[in-house]
């Protein structure tokens, strides 16, 4: 039998370029930033770097709205900073994921003049949508009217992103081609941005006035998948590249599906967003994983788990305490499935308040997006000028220098999670199983071979323990000093067998 794939055991660190490390001082993160600290991200102990957008874009949605899908963007660098960063990242052992926005282009890319028959228009009258389809993002109808054409196209998201249609064969090839271009300069796979919603075609279904006002998370249509196989046959052109989709339905049945067959594969990897959504309550995070379990085992169906990104407030954030991220962060680690990291949660950075006058996104996600800090002092490492954001709060405690400096900090917990991981089969592809443990505490075995680890994780307000068969030692504790006897209040551990622990099940 084949053993895991790499995509499978590696941790991935989402890199939002606008805000990693700015060298110019334009207050914009560039590709040469990325660059200066890949050292930074081989210490952590990730494995694979997924790069937000940096094609040519107006950055009417920071780079979801490719105008040109083979350039850099100038605000990031240029081709050979970006071969340059590819050829660094894979001396020193990283795989890079491009961000790929199959769904929509800008509508300054030249197809939309050129090629019109590239997107979705419709006939009608100025003043009567063609449907009650809402756009993404605040943006009134899904819909805007082209006085020159006098038709309607169809936007998903910004009325500058129009969406293309897929069941146009000539896009469907154009779209491959950009794949292959970047395949060709050696990237390792892609993000596919919104991939569920490509497969509307030119005949659109008819969504209820509840899946209208939200068709982003409605969409969920069979020619989808025939293209998604398509993607799939060009990526394997190129050995061991690999792809995960935003497949941004909260229903992980339906995002399995998205994954393909083992005759007719589709993506390697897909999120599965309700995980993200989920809050800091045992009961909901049992029914998430029991979910996961259910719908994605078996061949080809291999789960990811993410906790942040550059669309929702950050976990620090939405949990509202630092005991609960690290906690957190030790669930991430240790699930069965592949860890997303965003650029930022090993610092336990929150979201930045962003004044009016400073706000950028028309979606209002620019708190999670703030710049990343590297140092204590004023600049934080970057090249000097206002960054394109705020500064998270505590910017300086919470920089990348003084959490080095600190081995109690959030920062070496991730270090030491990812380090964990790296070191341990069972927690890298073993089998999942849950373990008896009072209602408020997620306790699990994972288990390759001989090698085994147990989790438990306090999602409670109170110190809790659990009875465990066996002799087993504290390999990681979030707060540093918890033992399974006594797990204080969100709080978790990582056990690894103590000596003399002959196997067999951990559970009582
Ligand atoms: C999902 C991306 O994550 C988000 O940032 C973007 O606005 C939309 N897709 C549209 O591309």
């Amino acid at each position: 039998m084949d053993g895991p794939r790499w995509w499978q055991e590696a941790v991935v660190y989402q890199v939002y370029p606008r805000s990693f490390c700015d060298t110019t001082g334009d207050g914009v993160g560039d590709l040469a930033g990325i660059r200066a600290h890949l050292d930074y991200l081989v210490w952590l102990g990730v494995d694979a770097i997924w790069l937000s957008p940096i094609c040519r874009s107006p950055m009417a949605d920071a780079g979801y709205d490719v105008s040109a899908y083979d350039e850099i963007d100038p605000v990031f660098g240029t081709l050979q900073d970006f071969d340059g960063l590819v050829a660094d990242a894979h001396a020193l052992g990283l795989k890079v994921l491009m961000d790929w926005v199959p769904n929509h282009t800008s509508i300054e890319h030249r197809w939309f003049l050129e090629r019109p028959d590239f997107y979705v228009w419709v006939d009608g009258t100025p003043d009567r949508p063609p449907n009650d389809w809402l756009a993404a993002l605040g943006g009134g109808a899904a819909w805007a009217w082209d006085t020159h054409r006098g038709q309607w196209y169809l936007h998903l998201f910004l009325t500058e992103q129009a969406d293309l249609d897929w069941s146009n064969p000539a896009v469907v090839e154009a779209m491959h081609a950009t794949l292959r271009f970047w395949l060709d300069r050696g990237v390792d796979g892609f993000r596919l941005d919104v991939v569920h919603c490509i497969g509307k075609g030119h005949d659109l279904p008819v969504l209820s006035p509840e899946q209208a006002a939200k068709p982003v998370e409605a969409l969920d249509l069979a020619y989808t998948h025939t293209l998604l196989q398509g993607i799939r046959s060009v990526l394997d052109e190129y050995p061991d590249t690999t792809s995960v989709g935003e497949v941004y339905l909260l229903d992980t049945a339906r995002v399995a599906t998205y994954y393909g067959t083992p005759e007719a594969p589709e993506l390697h990897l897909s999120f599965n967003f309700p995980g993200l959504w989920a809050p800091w309550d045992a009961a909901v995070w049992r029914t998430r994983i029991d979910e996961v379990e259910q719908h994605l085992a078996g061949p080809g169906r291999w789960p990811t788990w993410v906790l942040s990104n550059h669309d929702v407030p950050r976990h620090r954030t939405r949990y509202a305490s630092e005991a609960r991220s690290r906690a957190a962060a030790v669930l991430l680690a240790t699930l069965r499935g592949t860890p997303f990291l965003f650029a930022g949660e090993e610092l336990g950075l929150e979201d930045a308040v962003v004044p009016s006058q400073q706000r950028v996104d028309p979606g209002g996600r620019d708190g999670c997006r703030a710049p990343l800090p590297w140092t204590a002092d004023e600049g934080h490492g970057w090249a000097g000028g206002d960054p394109w954001l705020p500064w998270p709060p505590d910017a300086g405690l919470r920089s990348v220098a003084t959490q080095q400096g600190d081995e109690g900090s959030m920062l070496w917990l991730y270090q030491r999670l990812l380090a964990a991981r790296r070191g341990s089969s069972a927690l890298r592809h073993g089998t999942f199983a849950w373990l008896p443990s009072p209602p408020d505490v997620l306790a699990y075995e994972r288990a390759a071979g001989p090698d085994r680890r147990v989790v438990l994780v306090n999602q409670g307000a109170i110190s809790a323990s659990v009875e465990l068969a066996g002799d087993w030692e504290v390999e990681i504790a979030s707060d540093h000093c918890s033992t399974a006897a006594e797990l204080a209040a969100a709080v978790a551990v990582v056990l690894r067998p103590a000596l003399g622990n002959k196997g067999g099940p951990a559970g009582v």
